[in-house]
Formats: C-alpha cells, sequence, structure tokens
C-alpha cells in the first residue's frame, strides 16, 4: 500500500478528506447492516433534527503506525462505551459497541494510506459520530439516526506542538450543573465556540472553565481535561460530574501509578490551590498531554515553574510514555492497543 503524498510533518488539527467512510442508518427501530461509502456529503431535510435541535454526539480516537508498521489504535473500547452513555443521555439508539469498534477499524483499514508514517508526529484523527435525521419541529428526539465515522490525518492540536501555552479563566460555563457536560454532545462545543474564539482574540489558546455551580474549582477545557503535577511529585486531576471522563486522562493516571510509581489523586482541585501546583497539562485524544505555562486569572497570572520554553520533566515523562505504548516502543497493559489487520 502506497502511502499518499502529504507532508506529514507539518500537518495541523484540519480536516483532509480521505476516501472512505462508514455510514449505518437506524429506521423503524433497529439499525441496519452498515457500509463503507465513497461520498462525504450528506443530505438531509431542512427540518432534520441535527439541524433544529442539535441532536448530535461524537467520539474522537487516533491510529497510529507503530515502530514495526503495524496499524494500530488506543482503547477504542472505551470510546465505544462513553458513545453509548452519549446516546442514552441525549434520546438517541445505542450502536452496539463491538459494532462501533469495528466500524473503526474498518474505516481505518480503507484509509491506510492516509495512516501517517511512524515518526512524523502526525495520527490519524478517527470521528465517529451520530445525529437525527429526520424532520423534527416539536421539540422532541429524532425517530431516524445516522451513525458515520470519518477520518482525518493530524498534527499537533496546538500550534507548537509540545510546547507550553497560555490559558485564561473563563467567564463563560462549558456545562450547567446536573447537564451534559460528562458526555460528548454537540451541544456542548457550540457552548464553546464564543468562548474560545474570544480567548484566541485576546491572546489566549484556550479556556479553563470553573465549575458553574460556585466558580470555586476547576473543571476542564474546552476539548481536554487537566493534570496537575503537585511540587512532591504527585498527580491530581479533577473529579467532576460536569466534565468529560478522559480516556487519554484515565490511561495517563495508570501509566503515572504503574510505569512511573508517582502516587495519583483524582479529587475536588479548587482554583486557589492551582498556583501551588508544579506543572500544568491538558489531557485528550487530540491534545496528548499540552503542557500549559502559564494561566491568566483576570489579569493575575499563575506562571508554573517549568516555564514557557519547555514541558515540565513529569509531564514530559508521562508523554513519553503514554506515546511509547500508542507506537509500540513500549509495552502495552493487556487490551490498550487494537491492531487494524
Ligand atoms: N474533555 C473534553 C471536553 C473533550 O472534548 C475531550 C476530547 O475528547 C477530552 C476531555 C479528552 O477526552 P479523551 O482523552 O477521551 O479524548
Ligand atoms: C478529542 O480530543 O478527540 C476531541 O474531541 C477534542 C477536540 C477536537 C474537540
Amino acid at each position: 500500500m502506497e502511502k499518499k503524498n502529504i507532508d506529514w510533518s507539518n500537518l495541523g488539527f484540519g480536516y483532509v478528506q480521505t476516501d472512505k467512510r462508514y455510514v449505518s442508518t437506524w429506521k423503524d427501530g433497529s439499525w441496519d447492516e452498515g457500509q463503507l461509502i465513497d461520498d462525504p456529503v450528506i443530505t438531509m431535510s431542512e427540518c432534520a433534527c441535527v439541524l433544529q435541535y442539535a441532536q448530535t454526539i461524537f467520539e474522537g480516537i487516533k491510529a497510529y503506525t507503530t515502530v514495526d508498521g503495524k496499524i494500530v489504535t488506543f482503547r477504542p473500547d472505551l470510546n465505544a462505551e462513553r458513545f453509548a452513555d452519549s446516546a442514552k443521555r441525549m434520546e438517541m439508539p445505542v450502536f452496539p459497541t463491538d459494532r462501533f469498534v469495528d466500524s473503526v477499524k474498518k474505516v481505518v483499514k480503507a484509509n491506510e494510506s492516509f495512516v501517517p508514517p511512524y515518526g512524523t508526529g502526525a495520527t490519524l484523527y478517527i470521528r465517529p459520530y451520530m445525529f437525527g435525521i429526520n424532520p423534527v419541529i416539536g421539540v422532541k428526539p429524532a425517530e431516524e439516526f445516522q451513525y458515520r465515522v470519518f477520518t482525518t490525518p493530524v498534527g499537533p492540536y496546538f500550534k507548537g506542538g509540545a510546547k507550553p501555552i497560555t490559558i485564561r479563566v473563563s467567564d463563560f460555563d462549558r456545562a450547567a450543573p446536573h447537564g451534559t457536560g460528562h458526555i460528548k454532545a454537540g451541544l456542548n462545543y457550540a457552548m464553546s465556540l464564543h468562548a474560545i474564539v474570544d480567548a484566541h482574540n485576546k491572546g489566549f489558546d484556550e479556556n479553563m472553565y470553573l465549575d458553574p455551580q460556585t466558580r470555586t474549582k476547576v473543571e476542564e477545557t474546552g476539548g481536554a481535561n487537566f493534570l496537575f503535577v503537585t511540587k512532591d511529585n504527585k498527580i491530581v486531576t479533577p473529579k467532576s460530574d460536569s466534565i468529560l471522563p478522559s480516556v487519554t486522562r484515565r490511561s495517563l493516571m495508570y501509566v503515572a501509578e504503574h510505569y512511573l510509581g508517582l502516587e495519583v489523586e483524582q479529587r475536588e482541585v479548587y482554583f486557589d490551590e492551582v498556583k501551588d501546583f508544579a506543572e500544568c497539562g491538558l489531557c485528550g485524544t487530540a491534545a496528548v498531554i499540552s503542557p500549559v505555562g502559564k494561566i491568566n486569572d483576570h489579569g493575575n497570572e499563575i506562571c508554573f515553574p517549568s516555564g514557557m520554553d519547555e514541558m515540565g520533566p513529569t509531564i514530559s515523562k508521562l508523554r513519553e510514555t503514554l506515546t511509547g505504548i500508542q507506537m509500540g516502543t513500549i509495552e502495552a497493559p493487556e487490551g490498550w492497543i487494537v491492531e487494524i489487520d
């Protein structure tokens, strides 16, 4: 299989149309058998539920070329489970978890020539999603749905790759108490668009959202969970019912404990404590683990000791170990790596 002629090392995090995508339709109470198709365009009613009432959910997974030339994905079973949780909360039919994993494998295989080679720093981003497609005008869930998966080769989520970024404490909330912050619904991201544009206009890379009820506790950013390192090298990560249970964060907690021998704590993190941490990172499929150098809280700056030039030592070790596991240079825990054959 010949790779596409793409400048892999200079890819940003953008959409590049690939050859094949997967589609399965839910109609009359069941999923059809699904198929790979060529056409990237979707035609639907002007009154489709997704257009009027945003009934849509998604996932994000990556495929990697390992050091020995295999193509693999990372823990897609956890994305399948989270996708099922998102569907239930959004009154959508569950796409069976085994079919989810199978469809991801099929689409990656069909777009093999777009999977970036080992060592380029790029990966193939996989986007499974589902939306209500029949016309709905009274507020209620759709009755017909499409489940789809497309792929796009990507580079780093934040410009500058692994260089520390600057974020600001947001005055806008991303999720409501008892709302949908814990699932991966498009509506959460719609909520964050104004906040991210405003942050970028003011020179910040991302928003730190605090809990909407008390504005005293750290939640997450628009697209990643937080991970902090204490001065005595403990890993601390926020616990909240309104943040997304990140697969990357859960994996890093395991890596920290079992590969690096660090103590790990998942608990409520008060914003007041943040100034005392030694390192701060954002973790997610797209972000991997991106170091935060500075947090701006309405003009007051928290500058982490690791500075703006380099990643701190513990975040750096966590990143190296996780990417080593993903790229096959470090042995993975049982079941984490799923080979595309
Ligand atoms: N939090 C939000 C809001 C996200 O969009 C993402 C991205 O998926 C994450 C956290 C990280 O989750 P994961 O590691 O499963 O990609
Ligand atoms: C991911 O990390 O997969 C995400 O979905 C984050 C972002 C692109 C919204």
